[in-house]
């Protein structure tokens, strides 16, 4: 089962400006490559940005192995356009996986602002379910699903999705993150009935600061960079096939790489 770590990292410069929707790109150290990673918390006061990651190649598997008291050597943040927060009425928010750390302060702010927040966590299973009671805090009421029904109810987020969209009250936006093919699917439940929908694009990113070309989109046929434009966009405009192909352009070489760093370091580590 994949692993998942939370992290309280000392960065008051990128806590004194974080909002909600924005991410940091680190490294770990002077040979490391540069991976985004959503602000899934922040205390100003503290001068801390917490990041929650899933161990799914080299550099999160190495991150994983950091411990209290260690650096990084870039910690870049905040990047990315803040999630557009106003009264909307009532906002359905969608969090698949781990992206459960990326809803938590788009619904806590949504709710701040007087809105009605309906949100739903979906994962793999029971042991990937997290920080349930912290987004039950920020909602009015939340849905939870497991694809296998080892805990609440089974099947994917787009069936409570869908039977929202269906009933009595009116949905005035969906919020929908995690992984690509799930917000595919959420855009594509929402398109019938109109209903706005923002979601939070993961491309490939290196530099995150619109240099690069990386995280290279398109949208509504206009190609955008992620990392500046978004990486929130409308997913009904969102060209999901080229991204979804993107994401996977660099598939043999992580696996190398991967391989490469566990026959070096055991791959336990
Ligand atoms: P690799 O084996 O190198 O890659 C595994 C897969 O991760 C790749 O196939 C690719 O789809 C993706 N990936 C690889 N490198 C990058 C990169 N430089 N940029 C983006 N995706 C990449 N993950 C989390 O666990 N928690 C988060 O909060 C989070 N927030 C993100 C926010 C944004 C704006 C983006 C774009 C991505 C976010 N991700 C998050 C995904 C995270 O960046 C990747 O899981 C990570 O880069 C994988 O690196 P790796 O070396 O461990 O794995
Ligand atoms: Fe380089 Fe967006 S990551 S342009
Ligand atoms: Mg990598």
């Amino acid at each position: 089962m994949p692993h998942i770590y939370l992290f309280k990292v000392e960065a008051p410069a990128v806590a004194r400006k974080a909002q909600a929707g924005q991410f940091v790109v680190i490294r770990i150290d002077e040979k490391g490559e540069r991976i985004p990673l959503t602000i899934a918390d922040w205390d100003e006061a503290e001068g801390s940005i917490t990041i929650v990651f899933m161990e799914v190649g080299t550099t999160t598997h190495r991150l994983a192995l950091l411990e209290a008291g260690d650096f990084m050597a870039d910690f870049i943040g905040p990047l990315g356009l803040p999630t557009h927060i106003d009264k909307f009425g009532t906002v359905v928010c969608v969090a698949g996986g781990f992206a459960v750390a990326t809803i938590m302060p788009i619904a806590r702010a949504m709710h701040r602002a007087g809105n009605k927040v309906i949100s739903i966590m979906g994962a793999r299973n029971k042991g990937l379910i997290f920080w349930e009671n912290e987004l039950r805090n920020v909602s009015h009421q939340l849905i939870v699903t497991t694809d296998d029904g080892s805990y609440a109810r089974k099947g994917l987020v787009t069936e409570p999705l869908k039977e929202l969209l269906e009933g009595d009250e009116k949905v005035d936006r969906v919020i929908a993150i995690g992984p690509s093919i799930m917000m595919k699917h959420c855009a594509k439940t929402t398109e019938p009935f109109g209903v706005k929908t923002i979601v939070s694009l993961n491309p490939i990113m290196v530099d995150g600061t619109g240099m690069c070309g990386c995280c290279r989109v398109l949208v509504g046929g206009v190609t955008k960079f992620a990392c500046v434009d978004g990486p929130d966009f409308d997913g009904h405009q969102v060209d999901w096939d080229l991204l979804l192909a993107r994401q996977r352009i660099y598939l043999d070489e992580e696996g190398r790489s991967l391989q490469r760093w566990q026959s070096q370091h055991g791959s336990g580590g």
